[in-house]
């Protein structure tokens, strides 16, 4: 599926500020919802998009609207589908300059450019998901990644189509780097070229410089690059950082080629990328991020909440698992030990502002049921999660911090978790068990960055902090696309304030039934 026949799909151009009008009819074969990734939107979760989470999907045929308005967020976020695997073609660039009169807090670039890295099935990715539910075993992996569509040059597919970037000898100018692929973390370099980050996720950050960018699926990086090499072809190019052990990943790399005016012909050179499991890299890149500006940062902590992150394996033959594996064993995922289960009949927000029983329940544990050596030798009696609707629930404005635990559980791994409708302060990060004692103490409090999606670094912990201060239902997830279906989810339920600004708004009139 594509939107507006176009893949990738519009960039969509707004400042900081605008409302957004966005009419979605469905002409494809598959049920569909959109999901405006990153956007914080304050009072609409009606428009956030998760299918059977805020919305039931639009059908063929049916039309909605989706309305929301961008608060103080400028930079880079995207739009996606989030409906099964359709994200695998149908996303965009959503990009917010800053407010009429105001600019960037860095000089001007002569061009901006959305590179949208993407990962390519050369089945219907549909299929590839289906055929997964009913072996129990992983998805296969994908036959290409992408930038802005295209897989370029070490293909045996595409050379004339390759994507190029065309700038002028001695310019600077900003790369909106966004990960949309479905399964994979991705390095990113150029060829002879520095990159200066100075954005996140929409959030400014202290400038850095590097050679080197890894980028989880979910997120957003602003790189600001100057053509200072004698006038030529560079090449850009992306390729899997694959945390996991002796796990199946698509080892290729697409590139894209950054042509000089007046630079000739010849064939680009290639950057120098990690290897797939540098994971020394990806750690020192993701340690640099610093917010520009000192961040109001939550101190006094209401919910204190401890969510491991697990995968797992589960029987076949138990209600709700079904599947024909071989071994009548199929791959599962967990937060503290529940496989979040998507609802069928109603969205869990229709069902929580009808107060519609049997959709949901908000029994989700705040730490582990069980607790053991999360990054050690995890017994096998500890891979079986219970499947179930769950949700947190939080007061308004309660101030939030949770550690994301990642276990070893069948394997560990980076895991990219978003969460929806809110960004939250990275305070630390560590390898091993978190430790309450010894760890806090080393907590940025000053200028952590401000995201909306972060990895849990594989083996270890990262704790991050939000002020619930938009009511609604709010999923939280793993964003491989590979580990929702496994179940790598939970969601909140953040309850109504005081007054109009601080309730949830009444669903509009064309919210698809399901
Ligand atoms: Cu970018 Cu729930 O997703």
């Amino acid at each position: 599926m594509t939107v507006n026949g176009q893949f990738p799909g519009p960039t969509l151009e707004v400042r900081n500020g605008d409302t957004l009008i966005i009419k979605a009819t469905n002409r494809g074969r598959y049920n569909i919802t959109l999901h405006w990734h990153g956007v914080r939107q304050m009072r609409s979760p009606w428009a956030d998009g998760p299918e059977f989470v805020t919305q039931c999907p639009i059908r063929p045929g049916q039309t909605y609207t989706y309305r929301f308005t961008i608060e103080d967020q400028e930079g880079t976020l995207w739009w996606h589908a989030h409906s099964k695997w359709l994200r695998a073609t149908v996303y965009g660039a959503l990009v917010i300059y800053p407010k009429l009169g105001s600019s960037y807090p860095f000089r001007r670039p002569a061009k901006e450019f959305p590179v949208l890295l993407g990962e390519w099935w050369n089945r219907d990715p549909m299929q590839v998901l289906q055929q997964s539910m009913v072996t129990g075993a992983a998805p296969n992996v994908s036959d290409a990644y992408t930038i802005n569509g295209q897989p370029g040059d070490l293909y045996p597919c595409s050379s004339q189509d390759t994507t190029i970037f065309p700038v002028r000898a001695g310019e600077t100018f900003l790369l909106r780097i966004i990960n949309a692929a479905l399964n994979q973390q991705l390095f990113f370099s150029i060829a002879n070229h520095q990159m200066t980050v100075v954005e996140a996720d929409a959030v400014y950050t202290k400038p850095f410089t590097t050679n080197v960018v890894m980028i989880g699926p979910g997120q957003t990086t602003n790189v600001l690059v100057t053509a200072n090499q004698p006038p030529g072809r560079y090449y850009m190019a992306a390729t899997a950082y694959a945390s996991a052990p002796n796990v199946a990943y698509d080892n290729t790399t697409t590139t894209a080629i950054l042509e000089y005016q007046r630079g000739g012909s010849s064939r680009p050179v290639l950057p120098q990328l990690p290897v797939w499991n540098d994971t020394n890299t990806a750690k020192a890149f993701t340690a640099r991020f610093r917010s520009l500006s000192r961040g109001e940062v939550p101190t006094r902590i209401d919910e204190n909440l401890f969510f491991t992150i697990n995968l797992g394996q589960i029987n076949c033959s138990r209600p709700s698992f079904r599947c024909q594996a071989p071994n009548n064993t199929r791959f599962t995922a967990s937060m503290n030990n529940v496989s979040f289960s998507l609802p069928t009949r109603n969205s869990i927000l229709q069902a929580m502002y009808q107060n519609t029983p049997g959709v949901f329940t908000t029994d989700f544990p705040p730490v582990p049921p069980v607790q053991f050596d999360y990054t050690g030798n995890v017994s096998r009696g500890l891979w079986t999660p219970v499947s179930g609707t769950k949700l947190y629930r939080l007061k308004f404005g309660s101030h939030v911090q949770i550690i994301l635990q990642n276990t070893n559980i069948v394997t560990v791994e980076d895991h990219p978790m978003h969460l929806h409708g809110y960004h939250f302060y990275v305070v630390g990060s560590g390898q091993g068990n978190f430790n309450p004692k010894t760890d806090p103490a080393r907590f940025n409090l000053v200028d952590p960055p401000f995201r909306n999606t972060v990895g849990t670094t594989p083996g270890g912990w990262v704790a991050i902090r939000f002020v619930a201060d938009n009511p609604g239902v709010w999923l939280m997830h793993c964003h491989l696309d590979v580990h929702i279906g496994w179940g790598l989810a939970m969601a909140f339920l953040v309850e109504n304030g005081v007054g109009e600004l601080q309730t949830l708004e009444p669903p509009p009139l064309d919210l698809p039934q399901c």
